[in-house]
């Protein structure tokens, strides 16, 4: 929302020092700027920070089961957005997505199993398997310039006879795709055909920037593939409360989702008061808080394409850039970055060794700054090409 002097609500540069804030503290007494973990430096809205003073108001935060109006809101949430009808019995509440992908990897692992996963990823999803005793299947995205596709040949061959589970980041952390129903339909014949369970991480499914974009739940297409599918959800990303963990898994086969509960038992704690407090008030909310943040991202989008051009591919959806500067030679450019005051996060971290990731969800005023220093670190990097630069 404007306001009357033309500026935006996110346009206000909040000084997050003394907030122990993971993304800021990394540079803690340096002069980098942090544009790497995918939390927003924009206020949350006012109405989720009501909710939880609301919660907060009783003086007692005890362990707290599921509220049913929290139920309700995610329900109502899936249903408004992708017209998705799912009953509560589905449900499993977490207190966050990557405990739910880790949890959908030990609940189908089984003795020499593996798990297929296309990269670059989101870095937590690469860790997975090896966490459940399952081997990794890493089969590499492919880009044409203009977007990043699943190559469904390559993903086919290098399937093998105990690989269990193929792991989806959609809307994928980092390219920014937004995948098709298509590309989707096209997922769910490729998990049939090979036997496959699919753990779909949906975080971003709100934070769509293309014209066409649109979020399909994988699981929403059909019973077939409903049934050997874990989605996962969150309102954490979009309404930049990522430290009040809270996400949903919904799974619609009985046996997995006994499976799934099996392996929380003992290990994943109960969700806190206030975060279902403020999931609940996300979930449920019907403003125009989403398009107003959109807006704003996608502007941010465009300061960040006029800079790094066709470095990165259009951004669909999330607020990440997958940035390709392998041509300077550095596996860690992100590293060689920081001298320049520019904390990005590493390519190599999500399978991409030589690629940038950049979180542009934040002020303008700051992204500019940010995207000064990049523009003056590449002109270096790239002039210092030949003249001694030791490639990494
Ligand atoms: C694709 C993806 N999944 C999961 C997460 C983290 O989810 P949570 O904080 O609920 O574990 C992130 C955070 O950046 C993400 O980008």
């Amino acid at each position: 929302m404007p306001t009357e002097t033309g500026t935006s609500e996110f346009d206000v540069e909040i000084d997050r020092t003394n907030t122990s804030s993971s993304k800021w503290d990394k540079y803690a007494g340096r002069d980098v700027l942090p544009f790497w973990v995918a939390d927003m430096d924009f206020a949350m809205p006012s109405f989720i920070q009501s909710a939880i003073a609301e919660r907060l108001a009783h003086p007692v935060l005890g362990y707290t089961r599921t509220p049913d109006a929290a139920v309700a809101a995610f329900q109502n949430w899936l249903k408004r957005s992708f017209g998705w009808d799912v009953p509560e019995e589905w449900l499993v509440w977490i207190p966050g997505v990557v405990t739910g992908f880790n949890l959908a990897a030990r609940a189908v692992a089984e003795p020499g199993g593996s798990v297929l996963i296309p990269t670059p990823v989101y870095y937590p999803f690469l860790s997975t398997p090896r966490h459940a005793g399952q081997d990794s299947i890493e089969v590499p995205l492919v880009s044409d310039g203009d977007r990043w596709t699943m190559d469904f040949d390559a993903m086919g061959a290098a399937c093998r006879t105990g690989t269990r589970l193929f792991m989806l980041s959609n809307p994928q952390n980092p390219t920014g795709r937004a995948y098709t129903e298509e590309e989707l339909s096209q997922l769910a014949a490729f998990c049939l055909r090979h036997d496959l369970y699919l753990c779909s991480d949906e975080i971003h499914a709100s934070i769509l920037l293309a014209p066409d974009a649109r979020h399909v739940p994988v699981a929403a297409l059909g019973p077939e593939i409903a049934e050997r599918t874990i989605s996962l959800y969150a309102a954490t990303k979009t309404y930049n409360i990522p430290g009040l963990g809270c996400a949903v898994a919904v799974i619609a086969d009985a046996r997995l989702r006994r499976d799934f509960r099996r392996a929380m038992a003992g290990l994943v704690p109960g969700i806190g008061p206030l975060a279902y407090a403020a999931s609940t008030a996300a979930f449920a909310d019907t403003s125009d808080w989403t398009t107003r943040l959109t807006d704003y991202l996608r502007g941010n989008h465009q300061r960040v394409r006029d800079v790094v051009g066709d470095r990165m591919t259009p951004v669909e959806a999330t607020y990440l850039a997958w940035i390709d500067l392998t041509d300077l030679g550095f596996a860690n450019p992100a590293a060689r970055l920081e001298d320049f005051g520019i904390g990005l996060s590493e390519g190599a971290d999500f399978g991409g060794s030589g690629y940038v990731r950049f979180n542009f969800a934040c002020p303008r005023s700051l992204l500019d700054r940010g995207l000064a220093r990049f523009q003056d670190a590449l002109a270096r990097l790239q002039g210092s090409q030949g003249a001694g630069a030791s490639p990494d």
